[in-house]
C-alpha cells in the first residue's frame, strides 16, 4: 500500500519504519520537509519524505500521527483529501488531566472526519503505545487493535496494515464507536504514566469462542 506519515514524531517514525520493513510504500510528511527526507533516507528505498501535501497526495492511506491539537491545522496543510483513507491515531488526555471536555461525543475521530472533506476516515492506534508496535506477543497473548470506521473497503485495508504490526484486529464498527474507543486511550495513558504500569502493556480482548 502506498502510505502517507502526516508528521515524523514517534509514532509516525515507528509505523513508518515497520510498515516500510513489511513492503509498503512510504512516504512521511513533516511540516519541516528535511526532517522527513532524512528519516526517509534512514529507513531506504521504499521510504520518501516531503511536505504534508506531497505525501497525502501520493498515497492512498494517510495516517495522522500529529497531536490532536494539531490535527485541524495539520489537514488543512495535507491539501485534497478527497476519497483518500485517513488513519486517526490521536489520543486525547481526559478532561481531569487537561483534555477538552467531559462529554464522550463528538469523538476526536467525527471532528477528524468533518475536517477532512471527503476522506474516509477510520480511527485506531490510539490505544497502544509506541513500544509495543511490532513487539504485540505478551506471553501467550496477542494484544487487540480496536478499529471503527464507516467505509467498510476502507476499514480491511486499515485492519491489514493492524495485521502487519501483529495485533489481532477488532472491528468495533462504524465510527461513530470512536466514543467508545477513545476513552480505552486515555485509559491506556493513566495506567501508564499515572499509575506507573508503564508502557510495557495492551489491552487485550478474551472471547470464549473463536473469532468469526
Ligand atoms: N507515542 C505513542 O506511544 C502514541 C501511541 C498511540 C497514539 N499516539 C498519538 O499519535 C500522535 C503523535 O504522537 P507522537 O508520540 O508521535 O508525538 P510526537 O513525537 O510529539 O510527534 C508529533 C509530530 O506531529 C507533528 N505536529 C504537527 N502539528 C503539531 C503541533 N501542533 N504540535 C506538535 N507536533 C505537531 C510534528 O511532526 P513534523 O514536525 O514532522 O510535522 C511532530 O513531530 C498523537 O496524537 C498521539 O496521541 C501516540
Amino acid at each position: 500500500m502506498k502510505i502517507a506519515i502526516i508528521g515524523t514524531g514517534r509514532l509516525g517514525s515507528t509505523l513508518g519504519k515497520i510498515w516500510a520493513k513489511k513492503g509498503h510504500t512510504i512516504m512521511f510528511g513533516s511540516q519541516d520537509p528535511q526532517k522527513a527526507i532524512k528519516l526517509a533516507n534512514s529507513i531506504g528505498s521504499n521510504a520518501t519524505g516531503g511536505t504534508y501535501e506531497e505525501a497525502s497526495k501520493h498515497s492512498e492511506v494517510i495516517i495522522l500521527a500529529v497531536p490532536y491539537s494539531g490535527a485541524k491545522e495539520s489537514i488543512k496543510k495535507a491539501g485534497d483529501l478527497e476519497g483518500k483513507i485517513i488513519v486517526d491515531s490521536t489520543t486525547t488526555a481526559a478532561p481531569h488531566l487537561g483534555g477538552p471536555s467531559i462529554e464522550p461525543a463528538p469523538s476526536a475521530a467525527e471532528k477528524v472526519a468533518k475536517w477532512a472533506v471527503g476522506a474516509k476516515v477510520i480511527k485506531t492506534v490510539h490505544t497502544i503505545g509506541v513500544e509495543s508496535l511490532n513487539k504485540t506477543q505478551f506471553g501467550s497473548q496477542q494484544a487487540s487493535l480496536f478499529v471503527c470506521g464507516d467505509d467498510l473497503d476502507a476499514k480491511s485495508k486499515v485492519k491489514q496494515l493492524g495485521l502487519d504490526l501483529g495485533f489481532e484486529v477488532i472491528d468495533v464498527g462504524p465510527l461513530i464507536n470512536a466514543r467508545l474507543i477513545e476513552p480505552l486511550g486515555m485509559l491506556w495513558i493513566e495506567l501508564a504514566y499515572k499509575q506507573g504500569m508503564g508502557t510495557d502493556i495492551a489491552f487485550k480482548l478474551l472471547r470464549r469462542r473463536k473469532a468469526k
